[in-house]
């Protein structure tokens, strides 16, 4: 379910009951409250109830021991909006239009978005070495290369791989067309990412070379992803627990990096399942270290790469 559109049922059901709610809530948000902190403490029912939610919408599993990230999320939240107690801030969220925007706007703060250029090299590694065997076997195609980075954050890992790979096929003389789907459940990291501006210190990370070529300068503090390596990206909101839903096409590489270590396992599992059959024949599932033990799958196979976890999908079967 996509909350930005769909709207819960009991909006759409449009019921009296509803109707007053919404005024209710209304009312409330309209009149300016002084902004004093919510000074509310959160007993086990009201966490539980608080974390269930995220976990429904997100399958972000959130332990007890995080729930002062819980509360001082909501409290800062919650002062922005002149919202005194969680009840109030809980109905809000969950009824009609604009609790489905301020959804958005909370999974932001609930998620976390640490990420960085050229974060886990050895991972990286391994998609050079993956694309530079399949151009060794492609080597006049005018065939797609595509590449997900799953849970991608404000961008950075979906642009690490983009300058990586762009640099690989443009010295092999390759007219294969390269193309990087980057996905999110947070808008506003999405919206990052789209943009492309990131603070220069962000991209020390980067080999020297890639710096200069694949950035320029934007005022004294910032740099701008170029134009032509932007192309190459696009970011989509998709939310992982509603893959059944997407539209996604299978890929020659999935990378997904410090995402699934916030879902439970069984969840894990079947986001793993679903991203093997999104590889096309031969294709490589990169994973970071600890994102899963025991998991199999008929369609891959498990291969030790320099240090990273990666599954490969036989190439010997037909494209369905
Ligand atoms: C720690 S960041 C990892 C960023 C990047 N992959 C990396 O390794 O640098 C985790 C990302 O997963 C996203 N995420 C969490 N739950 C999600 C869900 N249900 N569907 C899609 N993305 C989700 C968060 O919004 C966040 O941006």
């Amino acid at each position: 379910m996509n909350y930005a559109i769909q709207l819960p049922v009991s909006v759409c059901r449009n019921n009296n009951r509803t109707v007053l709610e919404e005024r209710r809530l209304t009312a409330v948000l309209d009149k300016p409250v002084p902004l004093s902190s919510p000074s509310e403490t959160m007993d086990e029912a009201q966490f539980s109830r608080w974390a269930n939610l995220l976990e429904r919408r997100t399958g972000i599993y959130l332990p007890s021991r995080r729930r002062s990230f819980l509360i001082s999320s909501l409290n800062i939240r919650m002062q922005e909006l002149g919202i005194a107690d969680y009840e109030t801030y809980f109905n809000y969220l969950t009824t009609g239009a604009r609790g489905a925007v301020e959804w958005e706007i909370l999974v932001d703060r609930l998620t976390v978005h640490e990420t960085r250029f050229y974060r886990d090299e050895q991972a990286l590694a391994v998609v050079r070495q993956h694309a530079r065997q399949w151009l060794e076997q492609h080597p006049s195609s005018s065939e797609r290369f595509d590449i997900w980075s799953v849970g991608c954050a404000t961008g950075e890992e979906a642009y690490s791989l983009a300058i990586l790979l762009d640099d690989l096929f443009i010295h092999s003389g390759s007219c294969a067309y390269l193309g990087i789907t980057a996905t999110d459940v947070s808008s506003a990291a999405l919206t990052a990412g789209r943009k492309g501006v990131y603070h220069y210190h962000r991209i020390k990370n980067l080999p020297e070379s890639f710096q200069t070529h694949y950035f320029e300068a934007l005022d004294e503090q910032h740099v701008q992803v170029i134009p032509e390596l932007q192309r190459r990206v696009c970011f989509m909101r998709q939310n992982l627990l509603e893959l059944g839903q997407s539209r996604i096409g299978k890929m020659d590489i999935i990378f997904c990096q410090n995402v699934l270590i916030y879902f439970p396992r069984e969840r894990r599992l079947e986001i793993l399942d679903y991203l093997a059959e999104h590889l096309k024949p031969g294709g490589l599932l990169v994973l970071g270290a600890g994102e899963i033990i025991d998991w199999h799958n008929p369609l891959v196979q498990a291969e030790s790469r320099q240090g990273a976890l990666a599954y490969r999908r036989s190439a010997l079967e037909t494209e369905a």
